[in-house]
C-alpha cells in the first residue's frame, strides 16, 4: 500500500503531532508522517519527531520579510520531501493566501472549538465566558480566512460545572488526539475531498466517523 507522504507544521509542544505519528505506525494507516517543520527552535514537538526518526526542520518566520516569503520557504521544504498533504497542528502562523491556494484541499488544521464558533485564540476562556454547555474540536480544510474552511470532522466535549480553562483544554485535547488521526486518514484515503469550497464525503449517508462524542 502506498501511503500519502504528509508534513506536520508545529509551533509548540506537539501532542497532536505525537498522536498522528502514533496512528501512522499502524501498517494500514493511509498516511506517513514524513516531515515536521517548526517555526520555533524551542518547540518540544521537534524532539517528538526526532525520537520517531522523522526529519524535523526549523524555518523561522522572523528570517523572512513577509508572510508569503516564509510560506514559500515552507513550500520548498515540503516539495523537496515529496509531500502530498500538510497538517497544521498548533502552528501559530497565519498562512498567506498564496500558500493556501498552492495546497488547496491538501492542507488541513485542527482547532480546539466547534467551529464556526470561537475561531482565533483564547478559545477555552471565551467558551467558558459565554456559558457554553458543549465545546469540542474541529479538523477543517484550510482556506484563506482564518479557522473557517470546510469542516472534515468534529468531536464534542461537555463543559462541566466548575471547569477552568485548563480542565476544559485538557478534555478537548484528549479528543483532538483521537480526532486528528481519524480526519487525516479520511483525507489521505480520499474519503473526503475539497470541491468547490465544500467538504465532499464519499459514502456520506452511512459514514459517521467524522463525528465523535466524548462520553460524560
Ligand atoms: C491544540 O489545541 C490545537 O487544537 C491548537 O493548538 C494546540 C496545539 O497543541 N491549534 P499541541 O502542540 O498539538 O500539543
Amino acid at each position: 500500500m502506498s501511503r500519502v507522504r504528509t508534513a506536520v507544521l508545529i509551533s509548540g509542544r506537539g501532542t497532536n503531532l505525537a498522536a498522528l505519528i502514533e496512528a501512522a505506525r499502524a501498517p494500514d494507516y493511509p498516511a506517513e508522517i514524513a516531515l515536521v517543520i517548526s517555526n520555533r527552535h524551542e518547540s518540544a514537538g521537534l524532539a517528538v519527531a526526532r525520537a520517531a526518526g522523522i526529519p524535523a526542520q526549523i524555518i523561522l518566520h522572523q528570517d523572512y520579510d513577509s508572510r508569503e516569503a516564509f510560506d514559500r520557504a515552507i513550500d520548498v521544504a515540503v516539495r523537496v520531501s515529496s509531500i502530498s498533504l500538510v497538517c497544521a497542528a498548533g502552528f501559530m502562523r497565519i498562512h498567506s493566501e498564496w500558500f493556501v491556494r498552492q495546497w488547496e484541499g491538501r492542507l488541513i488544521n485542527i482547532h480546539p472549538s466547534l467551529l464556526p464558533a470561537f475561531p482565533g485564540i483564547k478559545v477555552h476562556e471565551r467558551v467558558l465566558q459565554a456559558g457554553e454547555r458543549i465545546s469540542g474540536c474541529t479538523v477543517h480544510f484550510v482556506t484563506p480566512e482564518l479557522d473557517s474552511g470546510p469542516i472534515i470532522a468534529q468531536a464534542t466535549v461537555a463543559v462541566l460545572p466548575g471547569d477552568t480553562r485548563e480542565t476544559l483544554a485538557e478534555r478537548v485535547l484528549a479528543e483532538e488526539h483521537k480526532l486528528y488521526p481519524q480526519a487525516l486518514a479520511m483525507v489521505a484515503s480520499g474519503r473526503v475531498k475539497l470541491e468547490n469550497d465544500r467538504a465532499i464525503f464519499r459514502d456520506s449517508s452511512t459514514d459517521c466517523s467524522s463525528l465523535r462524542h466524548a462520553p460524560l
